[in-house]
């Protein structure tokens, strides 16, 4: 399952687990991370990378650049190729764009930079270009980070992927949003697996069993961790050790 998008409920988790899972992948294999989040800018540090010089919709000279090339056909589904072939459907991207530790990339989409830039149609367009073009295989996954909630599946980012995981904090509106996501990518045929993050005492079994009401199977998880939230605070890299087990199991899950 090469091509993974990280979805869920803001704050529940989802740059925490894919850093954690791009630790862990990176031991055997290249992991290309693409940040779609338009606001947050922390993942890279959560890996202990460098945030990239340039941001991809920058090196397209902007929105508005971007949005002059989408034209009219800037349209939910319409395929665009921003980049030449070479570049981002070859594996690689400018090396502006680009941070790299070990065997983990990661390039940035687009942030929101300016008051009143206008919609953001064009970093959708951009993000669905890029995910649909980036090559990957059993020797090169592609985790993408998502902007809390689900307009970034609205805008089409699950064309080009193979899997959904959704991060769960134990809170009604994460079970209920995750219902919707799994029925979503049903409906593009497209699995979805659970992550439980930040399980205290006596809610695991009570959110698995919303979580299997709603037809999403549970990989692994997280207990609330203190190093994890020292770790975001100081902007150093998580340490994937304490959850070497539960990655694992995600990553078997998802290799299924
Ligand atoms: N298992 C955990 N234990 C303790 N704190 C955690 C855990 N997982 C995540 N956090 C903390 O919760 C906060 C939100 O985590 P994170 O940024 O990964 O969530 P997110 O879903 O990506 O948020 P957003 O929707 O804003 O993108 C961070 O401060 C992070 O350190
Ligand atoms: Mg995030």
């Amino acid at each position: 399952m090469p091509k993974i998008l990280f979805c869920g409920k803001g704050g529940s988790g989802k740059s925490t687990l894919l850093s954690l899972l791009a630790l862990h992948l990176s031991e055997t294999r290249d992991v290309v991370v693409i940040d779609t989040d338009e606001s947050n800018t922390g993942l890279a540090r959560m890996m202990g990378l460098d945030p990239p010089g340039q941001t991809l919709m920058d090196f397209l000279g902007g929105k508005d650049s971007v949005r002059r090339k989408m034209g009219p056909r800037g349209a939910p589904g319409e395929s665009r190729a921003f980049f030449p072939a070479a570049g981002v459907a070859g594996g690689s991207f400018p090396g502006v764009c680009e941070s790299a530790r070990g065997r983990i990339r990661l390039a940035s989409v687009g942030k929101i930079e300016h008051a009143h830039e206008g919609c953001a149609c064009p970093m959708g367009v951009l993000a669905r270009d890029v995910l649909g073009n980036v090559p990957a295989g059993a020797d090169r996954w592609v985790l993408v980070d998502t902007e809390a909630g689900i307009e970034h599946i609205g805008r089409g980012l699950l064309e080009g992927m193979n899997a959904v995981v959704v991060v769960v904090e134990p809170s009604h509106d994460a079970v209920a949003l995750a219902g919707k996501i799994v029925k979503l990518a049903a409906g593009e045929g497209r699995r979805c697996l659970a992550v439980l993050n930040r399980v205290a005492d006596g809610t695991e079994s009570l959110l698995k069993e919303a979580l299997a009401r709603v037809g999403i199977e549970t990989a692994a998880t997280l207990a609330n961790s203190q190093a994890v939230a020292k770790a975001n605070l100081l902007a150093r890299p998580l340490a994937l050790e304490p959850f070497r087990k539960e990655i694992g199991k995600l990553a078997e899950a998802l290799e299924r």
